[in-house]
């Protein structure tokens, strides 16, 4: 479904990512773990494409998307969250998403008056869909509700809704545990894992090693931006290597 060959990128003289590979299959759910700072983000936004790679290629379904601008990328259906929540607070909840829409004809003024009766189409279509995906989630009880007033948890969900309003075929998530309660992380555990049985791959970023544990059925272990191992956790778990990365980042 998604693949990095042979990904290069350094910042000026610091090198970050160095012939990175990664095979996301479809309908899989593919974590990254690794120390801090050992390219895991850098290597989401090179695949996101908000960075250019130094060489190598992305590939999306067997065609090479590495020039590919990222709106056009999340329009081929491929996604991405960010690390850090990019909810606009003042926003409602369903706000939220309905901004999250691309390719809508009131954007362009001049259609909006040429075309009223199709963009009141499309914003009611936008808004069904939002509302068929807050509910999916769990979150539609709060849909009029500032974003602002989110539990991390809950803003965590808001972001991979406003993924979903992309229609993804791979999403991206950057540390979807980060700063989230213990019971919030199951409950964004299992709706990773009910979308991914929808249909959406997943390659996620993940510190917390409960929610690698119990959804990724591939891990990739990076640490100083390169391949250290792949396999499951069983597999990872059980190699010394992987051990001594993560005591080297402690030294
Ligand atoms: N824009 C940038 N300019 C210079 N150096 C950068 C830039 N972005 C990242 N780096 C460096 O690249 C390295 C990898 O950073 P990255 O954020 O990808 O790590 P990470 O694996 O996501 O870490 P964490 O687990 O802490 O999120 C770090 O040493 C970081 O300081
Ligand atoms: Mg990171």
């Amino acid at each position: 479904m998604l693949r990095v060959a042979g990904v290069s990128k350094a910042f000026g003289a610091v090198r970050v990512l160095h012939e990175v590979e990664l095979d996301a299959a479809a309908g899989v759910i593919t974590g990254i773990i690794g120390p801090n700072g050992a390219g895991k983000s850098t290597l989401l936004y090179v695949i996101g494409g908000l960075l250019k790679p130094d060489t190598g290629r992305i590939v999306l379904e067997g065609a090479d998307i590495t020039a590919v601008v990222p709106y056009k990328r999340a329009l081929r259906g491929l996604v991405r969250t960010f690390q850090l929540s990019r909810e606009l607070g003042e926003l409602t909840v369903l706000e939220n998403l309905l901004f999250a829409r691309p390719n809508q004809t009131g954007e362009s003024v001049w259609k909006a008056f040429a075309f009223p009766h199709r963009v009141r189409c499309e914003e009611r279509a936008a808004a069904d869909h939002a509302r068929t995906i807050l509910e999916r989630v769990g979150l539609w009880r709060l849909a009029d509700q500032p974003a602002r007033g989110l539990s991390g948890g809950q803003k965590k969900l808001l972001e991979l809704c406003r993924a979903l309003m992309l229609d993804p075929k791979v999403i991206l998530l950057d540390e979807p545990a980060a700063g989230v309660s213990p019971p919030m992380r199951a409950e964004i555990s299992r709706v990773i894992r009910t979308l991914c049985d929808g249909g959406i791959t997943f390659v996620i970023v993940e510190h917390d090693m409960d929610m690698v544990a119990s959804i990724c059925e591939r891990i990739y272990v990076f640490a100083e931006g390169t391949n250290l191992t792949c396999g499951s956790f069983k597999e990872i778990a059980a190699d010394r290597r992987v051990v001594d990365a993560y005591l080297g980042g402690l030294k």
